[in-house]
C-alpha cells in the first residue's frame, strides 16, 4: 500500500532551483544598493516574544488580533524559556530590529543605526494571490537620535524606490501621508470618530467594532459602501500641527527636489500602532487586491515604548518580495550555464574525470559528470540536457592518449585538448 504524502504547509510554498536563482538576483541587487546607502545587515531570531509584537503593533491592529502564528508551549514546563513565556513566529520584522537595537545598546555606540534585512515572515491569514503565510519581506530601519530630520524620510523613500526600479519594477504608485505626532494622530482619531458616529449604524460589521478598537482601520475597509462614507467624510490633513505640517513639507520638498512621484493621500493610515509622522505605501496595479509591493513610515515612539532611551526616533519600510516577483510576472532567469560537462565510459575514465573536475574547480570552472556510464548516445543526451557549453568525452581512446575531446555544444567543433590543459584551454575559450 503506498503511504500518502506530504503537501507544503497552506499559504507556504517552495522555491525551487529555477526560481531561487531570482531571489538571488533581487538579494543581491538589495544588498548592492543597501551598501550604497550605508546600511548594514542585521539578523534576528524568526520567533519572538508574542508581547513584543502586541506592544509594538498593538493589540488590535489584524495582524495581532488574528494572524500571529504562535508556538506551541514545551510541556516541560520551567526547563527552559519556551515553557515559561509565550512566543510567535515574527510576523514583521520593525519589532525585532527594535527590541535588538536595545538589547544590544546600539544607541551607546552610533547616532544612526542604518540596519536592513532580508527574510521570512509569518502571517496565518486566509491564503490568495499574494497573500501568503509564510512570506519574505527586503526591509530597512533607521534608528537613532540622528534619525530625527525629515531628510531622512525622504531619503528612506528614495531608497525603497530605487530598489524596486533596481528589480526592474516601473509601474507603481507611491502613496504618502502624515499621521503627525501622537497629539495629532489622537487629533484626527476623535475627529473622526465625531464624524463616522452619525454614520455608524451603516458601516460593515467589521467597521462597527473597528470603531470601537482601532477607528483607523475603517478608512482601510474594502467594503464599497463604507469606501463611499469615509470618501464623504473628504478627510484632510487638518489634523496635523503647525510643526507636523512643517515637517511634512519638507519631506515633500526633498521628493519633488530628487523627481521623486507621489500621491499624497490622507486616508493612508497604515494598520499598525507605532506609525508617527510620514507614513507611505507602494502599490502596483498588475497585482489585483493585494495590491501592496511595500511599505513604511517612521515611528518615533516604539523604542521608548519598547524599554529604550525616549530622545531615539525612527523610520523605516519593507517589501514583499513575492509581491515584487509577481509584479516581474514571475520572469525566470535560466541558471548560469556550466562551462564543462564530463562524459565517462568505464570506472577508468570516471577515475581521471574526477581528477580533473577537481582542478578545473579548484580554479572556478562551473562542472558536472554524468555519474552513470552509458551508450555514446544517452551521454550525449544526459550532456545536451545539462545546458553546459562543452562536454569533456573520456572515452577508450583518449585514455590511451591522454586527452579528452572536448565538445563546443554550440557549434557542434570538437578538439582534443591534453587532459592536464583542460582547464586553460577553457578559460582562453572565455576571453
Ligand atoms: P506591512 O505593510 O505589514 O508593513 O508589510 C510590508 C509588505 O510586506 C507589504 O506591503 C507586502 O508587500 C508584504 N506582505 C505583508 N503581508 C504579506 C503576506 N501575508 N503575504 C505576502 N506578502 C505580504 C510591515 O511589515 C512594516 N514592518 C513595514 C515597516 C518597516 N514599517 C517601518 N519599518
Amino acid at each position: 500500500m503506498s503511504k500518502s504524502k506530504f503537501l507544503a504547509p497552506r499559504g507556504t510554498s517552495d522555491i525551487l532551483p529555477s526560481q531561487a536563482i531570482v531571489w538571488q538576483e533581487l538579494e543581491s541587487k538589495a544588498r548592492e544598493l543597501f551598501c550604497l546607502y550605508n546600511y548594514r545587515e542585521i539578523r534576528t531570531p524568526i520567533f519572538e516574544e508574542i508581547e513584543l509584537f502586541a506592544r509594538s503593533m498593538g493589540q488590535a491592529s489584524d495582524i495581532v488580533e488574528k494572524q500571529m502564528l504562535t508556538l506551541e508551549k514545551n510541556k516541560r514546563e520551567g526547563e527552559d524559556g519556551i515553557g515559561k513565556k509565550s512566543y510567535a513566529l515574527r510576523p514583521e520584522g520593525t519589532a525585532s530590529v527594535v527590541r535588538a537595537y536595545i538589547e544590544n545598546n546600539l544607541d551607546k555606540k552610533e547616532s544612526l543605526s542604518k540596519l536592513f534585512y532580508i527574510g521570512p515572515m509569518f502571517r496565518g491569514e486566509r491564503p490568495q494571490k499574494g497573500r501568503l503565510r509564510q512570506f519574505s519581506q527586503i526591509g530597512a530601519e533607521a534608528i537613532g537620535v540622528q534619525s530625527a530630520t525629515p531628510f531622512l524620510d525622504a531619503e528612506m523613500i528614495a531608497l525603497s524606490v530605487n530598489l524596486l526600479k533596481a528589480f526592474g519594477i516601473e509601474d507603481y504608485t507611491l502613496k504618502l501621508n502624515s499621521l503627525g505626532t501622537p497629539k495629532d494622530k489622537e487629533k484626527f482619531a476623535s475627529s473622526l470618530r465625531a464624524k463616522l458616529g452619525v454614520k455608524k449604524e451603516s458601516l460593515c460589521q467589521t467597521c462597527q467594532k473597528r470603531f470601537e478598537k482601532n477607528i483607523f482601520r475603517v478608512l482601510d475597509c474594502k467594503n464599497k459602501n463604507c469606501q463611499e462614507i469615509v470618501s464623504a467624510l473628504k478627510i484632510s490633513n487638518d489634523y496635523l500641527s503647525k510643526e507636523s505640517q512643517e515637517y511634512f513639507n519638507l519631506v515633500i520638498g526633498s521628493l519633488d527636489k530628487m523627481s521623486i512621484q507621489y500621491q499624497k493621500m490622507p486616508t493612508l493610515v497604515r494598520g499598525l500602532d507605532y506609525y508617527t509622522q510620514t507614513v507611505f505605501e507602494i502599490t502596483s496595479k498588475s497585482l489585483g487586491s493585494q495590491d501592496a509591493l511595500g511599505a513604511g513610515g517612521r515611528y518615533n515612539n516604539l523604542v521608548q515604548d519598547l524599554g529604550g532611551s525616549g530622545d531615539v526616533e525612527a523610520i523605516g519600510f519593507s517589501l514583499g518580495v513575492e509581491r515584487i516577483l509577481l509584479a516581474l510576472d514571475d520572469q525566470e532567469i535560466s541558471n548560469k550555464p556550466l562551462d564543462i560537462y564530463a562524459v565517462a565510459f568505464d570506472n577508468k575514465a570516471f577515475e581521471k574525470a574526477f581528477e580533473v573536475l577537481g582542478v578545473l574547480r579548484a580554479q572556478g570552472i562551473c562542472c558536472d559528470i554524468n555519474y552513470r556510464a552509458g551508450s555514446v548516445k544517452s551521454q550525449m543526451r544526459a550532456a545536451d540536457k545539462s545546458g553546459t557549453r562543452y562536454v569533456m568525452i573520456l572515452g577508450e581512446d583518449e585514455m590511451k592518449k591522454s586527452i579528452a575531446t572536448l565538445k563546443d555544444m554550440q557549434s557542434g567543433t570538437q578538439e582534443e585538448v591534453a587532459l592536464n590543459n583542460v582547464a586553460d584551454w577553457i578559460k582562453a575559450k572565455s576571453c
